[in-house]
């Protein structure tokens, strides 16, 4: 070959190289993102959630974020022992250290929120989307609804929802009474099914991090949704272990909406357990 053709040859050669290098970059570079995102965990969800949520932008990422708290993909509740934590109350000061804690352990929770304080915690709410908590709607400001007119009831729960959706993009799709304080009057002007719960840690009464995890350990059953309370700190710094022994005794932590996929949920409908 003449020279000047094999110069061409190789210039071809040189640019076919380069455009190819320019193609498979991009992929690779987000291959090991993911990778990255997945071997690292917590400090890598921490990052993306802080990079990526804005206050005053409420923007919804949850199919990415989703997965990304499940070792068991699937969890269907007919495949598996399952219970859900439910936190009530907040979000408040030590909220975010929970979902820390539950980033680094790959649990899904479900947070019963007051309207009157998710303003105040629009990453926080943000942050739950993305990595897929299920929000829950608490009211606006914790009353209790068997004492109020048919008026009163519908602005609280109304008023919640809105506040929810607004911070966060997300309707609640169940809702939680104060104080667990339901009554036909009640139910009949709720609109999605109401959460109860079967194991009541008392956390809010001792403020013990061991007593949380034992009671929770002593009434948890398959099925079981478990009652926390993320405003205290001695409830956020019970959950690492409570989800240690869970695991241990071969339970998946799931959402309240996963835990009743494939049942009778009905709007109204008041349920403490799966079945
Ligand atoms: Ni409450």
């Amino acid at each position: 070959m003449p020279s000047a053709n094999r110069r061409f040859v190789a210039l071809i050669f040189v640019a076919f190289a380069f455009l190819l290098s320019g193609c498979i970059s991009p992929a690779q570079a987000h291959l090991s993102d993911v990778q990255a995102s997945a071997d690292l965990g917590l400090p890598n969800a921490v990052d993306v959630a802080e990079r990526k949520l804005q206050p005053s932008v409420p923007t919804v990422i949850a199919p990415a974020g989703y997965l990304k708290l499940r070792e068991v993909p699937d969890s269907k509740c007919d495949r598996h022992k399952c219970v859900a934590l439910t936190f009530d109350d907040g979000p408040g000061r030590y909220t975010e250290q929970l979902l820390n804690i539950l980033a680094a352990e790959k649990v899904p929770a479900t947070f019963y929120l007051l309207g009157s304080n998710v303003k105040s915690y629009p990453q926080v709410l943000n942050r739950m989307v993305a990595e897929g908590h299920q929000l829950g709607n608490h009211t606006t400001s914790h009353p209790s609804l068997t004492a109020l007119s048919r008026a009163q009831i519908t602005q609280e729960i109304d008023g919640a929802a809105k506040a929810i959706h607004e911070v966060s993009g997300v309707e609640p799709t169940t809702i939680r009474p104060p104080y667990g304080a339901h009554n036909a009057a009640v139910d009949s002007v709720l609109k999605t099914p109401i959460i109860l719960w079967d194991v009541d840690t008392l956390d809010w009464q001792h403020r013990n991090a061991d007593k949380t995890v034992s009671i929770a350990m002593q009434q948890a059953r398959d099925g079981s949704i478990i009652l926390m309370h993320d405003i205290h700190e001695s409830s956020v710094k019970a959950v690492p272990e409570l989800i240690k022994q869970l695991k241990a005794k071969g339970f998946t932590l799931i959402t309240v909406d996963e835990l009743f996929d494939g049942q009778n949920f009905e709007k109204s409908k008041a349920y403490v357990h799966r079945k």
